[in-house]
C-alpha cells in the first residue's frame, strides 16, 4: 500500500478516500464518488436523528414496509435521504432498500454501481435515544453500462461487494467501511462538520468474552444454539444485546465477541436481511480478521433469490463464531 504513509490518525475522510483510490483496480473515481454521497447522507441523517426528541420526528410513520415492519418517521426519513444521496450523484443504477418492496431501477444505465441499503437500523430504538445505524453494500453492475438493469445485477452474493459500511450514530457518530483492503472508521466532528480517521485498519480481536442475542427467542431454539449459549454462561461472559445490529456488531467487533440472530423454529431463516443487513457486516468482518455465517454456510457465498430475503447470522470474533459454528453442526 503506497499510500500508507500519507495518512494517519486526523485524516479528513475525503482526503482519505482521494489517497485510497488506487485500491480500486478499476478506479475512475466513482466509487469514490459514491462514498462521498453516503457520507453527506449520513450527515444529514445524523442532524435529523441528534434533534429526533425535539423535531417531532418520533413514532410510527403510519405505514408498514414489505417485511411487515412497522414504518418509523425516521426510517422513512433516513430512506428518503439516501435515496436521494445515491439517486443525484450518478454514479449508481439501481438501489435495493429495507423501506423499499421493489428494485429503484433510477433509469441511470450509465451507473456503475448496485447499492443495497438499510437506511436506518433499530427502528426500535429511535425514540428511547439509543444507538442506530446505516448498513450500506455496493456492488458493480454485471451487465455493461449503457443497457437496462438485470436481475444478475442485483441478485450478487455478498463476495461480489466492491465495498460495504456501516454508520453508527451513537455516543460519537462513526462511518465504518471497507472496499476490501481493510476496514477504516472514521468519527464524526460536529462542529466541522467532518468525519476524521480515528480507528485505522480494525482488527477485530480472536476471541471475546461478549454474546450477543436476544435471549427472549431462546424457546425457539435450535439444540446448537442453546448450547453455545449455554457455554458462555458456564464461562461467565458478559450479555451485551443492544437491539439495533450495527451497535451491537460495532462493539464486538472492536471488543471481541459474538452476535447471534439464529434461525429459530418459527422463523426458519432468522430476521436478518441478506440483502442489506448480513452481507455488508460480513464483508467488513471478514475484512478485519472476524468471521460471519448462517450456522453452516459463508455469509457472502449465499446466493440471494429474493430481494428482502433472510439469513441466520452468527457474527463476530473467528474463534467464537467457528466454535458456535461446530456445536450447531454436531447437534443438528
Ligand atoms: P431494522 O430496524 O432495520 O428493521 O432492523 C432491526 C433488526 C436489527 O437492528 C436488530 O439487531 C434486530 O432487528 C433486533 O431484533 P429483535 O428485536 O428481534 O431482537
Ligand atoms: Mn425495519
Ligand atoms: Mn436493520
Ligand atoms: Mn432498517
Amino acid at each position: 500500500d503506497q499510500s500508507g504513509l500519507a495518512y494517519s490518525v486526523g485524516t479528513t475522510l475525503d482526503r482519505f478516500i482521494k489517497l485510497k483510490q488506487s485500491d480500486f483496480p478499476f478506479a475512475s473515481g466513482e466509487l469514490s464518488q459514491l462514498l462521498r454521497d453516503i457520507a453527506l447522507a449520513a450527515k444529514i441523517v445524523n442532524r435529523e436523528t441528534t434533534r429526533a426528541g425535539l423535531s417531532n420526528i418520533g413514532g410510527a410513520f403510519g405505514q408498514v414496509n414489505v417485511q411487515g415492519e412497522e414504518q418509523q418517521k425516521l426510517d422513512v426519513i433516513a430512506n428518503i435521504r439516501f435515496m436521494r444521496a445515491l439517486s443525484k450523484g450518478g454514479e449508481v443504477c439501481a438501489i435495493v432498500s429495507e423501506e423499499e418492496d421493489a428494485v429503484i431501477d433510477l433509469q441511470n444505465t450509465s451507473g456503475k454501481y448496485v447499492v443495497a441499503i438499510d437506511p436506518l437500523d433499530g427502528s426500535s430504538n429511535i425514540d428511547v435515544n439509543i444507538s442506530i445505524g446505516t448498513i450500506f453494500s455496493i456492488y458493480r453492475r454485471k451487465t455493461p453500462t449503457g443497457s437496462p438493469i438485470q436481475l444478475e445485477d442485483i441478485m450478487q452474493a455478498g463476495t461480489e461487494q466492491v465495498a460495504a459500511g456501516y454508520v453508527l450514530y451513537g455516543s460519537s457518530t462513526m462511518l465504518v467501511y471497507t472496499t476490501g483492503c481493510g476496514v477504516n472508521g472514521f468519527t464524526y466532528e460536529q462542529s466541522l462538520g467532518e468525519f476524521f480517521l480515528s480507528h485505522p485498519n480494525i482488527q477485530a480481536p480472536k476471541n471475546g468474552e461478549i454474546y450477543s442475542v436476544n435471549e427472549g427467542t431462546q424457546r425457539e431454539w435450535e439444540d446448537g444454539i442453546l448450547a453455545y449459549i449455554d457455554q458462555c454462561k458456564d464461562r461467565r461472559y458478559s450479555a451485551r444485546y443492544i437491539g439495533s445490529l450495527v451497535a451491537d456488531f460495532h462493539r464486538n467487533l472492536l471488543k471481541g465477541g459474538i452476535y447471534l440472530y439464529p434461525a429459530t423454529k418459527k422463523n426458519p431463516s432468522g430476521k436478518l436481511r441478506l440483502l442489506y443487513e448480513a452481507n455488508a457486516l460480513a464483508l467488513i468482518a471478514e475484512q478485519a480478521g472476524a468471521m460471519a455465517t448462517d450456522g453452516t454456510q459463508r455469509i457472502l457465498e449465499i446466493q440471494p433469490t429474493t430481494l428482502h430475503q433472510r439469513t441466520p447470522l452468527l457474527i463476530g470474533s473467528s474463534e467464537m463464531v467457528i466454535e458456535a459454528e461446530s456445536m450447531i453442526s454436531s447437534l443438528a
